[in-house]
């Protein structure tokens, strides 16, 4: 398999598991990203908007917490449009911070933009984007004596899949020195009402979300996914806070990729499981720190309490 893309593998090794899967990384090609923007602007979809209202109103308290003296270079993984960043890094700004600001993605193109939207909001900011695998990126950060702080907001520690969302955090403290801070946003438990009409929406955009990843695979794995066949299921489990995401199939199918020349049978009622999203305990946040060794210092939840923007120490 080896000779395929990561995708080609993906589909390949996903359809013929028990049960069946895909990874939700394969959601964001363009018209996934495009979709994902829907998403976020959805009434049911409150995530976007309490991290939003957490970093408005506590980036003053986030930056005090950060007992800050000198320079600070901020580490971003996954950094987006940087949209939300932008108002910490303001506010950090205005309190005085000497700042240096490290976004880290794998496209070049969203680095682009993001430096666009960041560097006309705030000119006199040190931006110094790394594109590449976070793998590789993170050992090119300049070693200095400078304070750091590392940032992975957006509740994507969520989509993980235990154990990798500990092998991921503690990926991170590897790279982390003693002192240097990491803030993660972390969507807590809830109304488990609430959070199922934030995944299963009354517009069908998360289906639509889903169902793009069928169009994406026939694009780019010559596969022949006829949508008609497919149907979009998602259940929020309250024992143990997972969302997840499913595509299911309408009839006996079979499906045939033209990359790898092989077909794969799919039931009537058969799943391909598409997506975790996990909300947290705040006491299962301050165990996957622990896990890495760190130390948590603050939660900084909005005034509802769904979301958390978790500050941790090495
Ligand atoms: C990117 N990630 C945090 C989103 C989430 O909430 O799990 C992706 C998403 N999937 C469906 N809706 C949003």
């Amino acid at each position: 398999m080896t000779e395929f893309s990561e995708i080609v593998q993906e589909l390949d090794t996903g359809l013929s598991s028990t049960p069946k899967k895909l990874s939700s990384k394969y959601f964001y090609d363009d018209k996934g990203s495009m979709i994902f923007q829907e998403i976020m602007a959805m009434p049911e979809y409150y995530l976007t908007r309490k991290e939003h209202e957490i970093l408005i109103e506590q980036s003053g308290d986030i930056y005090a917490q950060l007992d800050v003296k000198g320079t600070l270079d901020v580490i971003e993984l996954g950094a987006g449009d940087g949209s939300k960043t932008k108002i910490l890094l303001k506010q950090f700004m205005d309190l005085g911070a000497e700042l240096r600001y490290i976004p880290l993605d794998i496209s070049q193109e969203a680095l682009n933009e993001l430096k666009g939207i960041v560097g006309a909001a705030l000119p006199d900011l040190d931006i110094r984007p790394l594109a590449g695998d976070y793998f590789k990126v993170l050992n090119e950060i300049e070693k200095s004596d400078r304070n750091r702080l590392f940032l992975f907001l957006g509740s994507n520690i969520g989509n993980f899949i235990p154990p990798s969302n500990e092998e991921f955090i503690r990926f991170i403290a590897k790279y982390m020195r003693s002192g240097d801070r990491l803030l993660i946003g972390v969507d807590l438990v809830k109304d488990p009402r609430v959070i199922l009409r934030a995944y299963d929406d009354s517009q069908g955009i998360t289906r639509r979300f889903n169902l793009n990843l069928l169009k994406r695979l026939n694009r780019e794995a010559g596969t022949d996914f006829d949508l008609k066949l497919w149907d979009f299921y998602c259940q929020y489990n309250p024992l143990n806070g997972e969302v997840r995401s499913f595509l299911i199939s309408k009839d006996d199918q079979v499906v045939y990729s033209s990359v790898i020349n092989k077909s794969y049978t799919i039931a009537k009622h058969e799943v391909i499981w598409t997506e975790l999203s996990k909300k947290y305990q705040i006491k299962e946040i301050e165990a996957l720190g622990k896990s890495a060794g760190l130390t948590s210092i603050q939660h900084f939840t909005d005034k509802a309490g769904y979301f958390s923007d978790s500050l941790f120490k090495k």
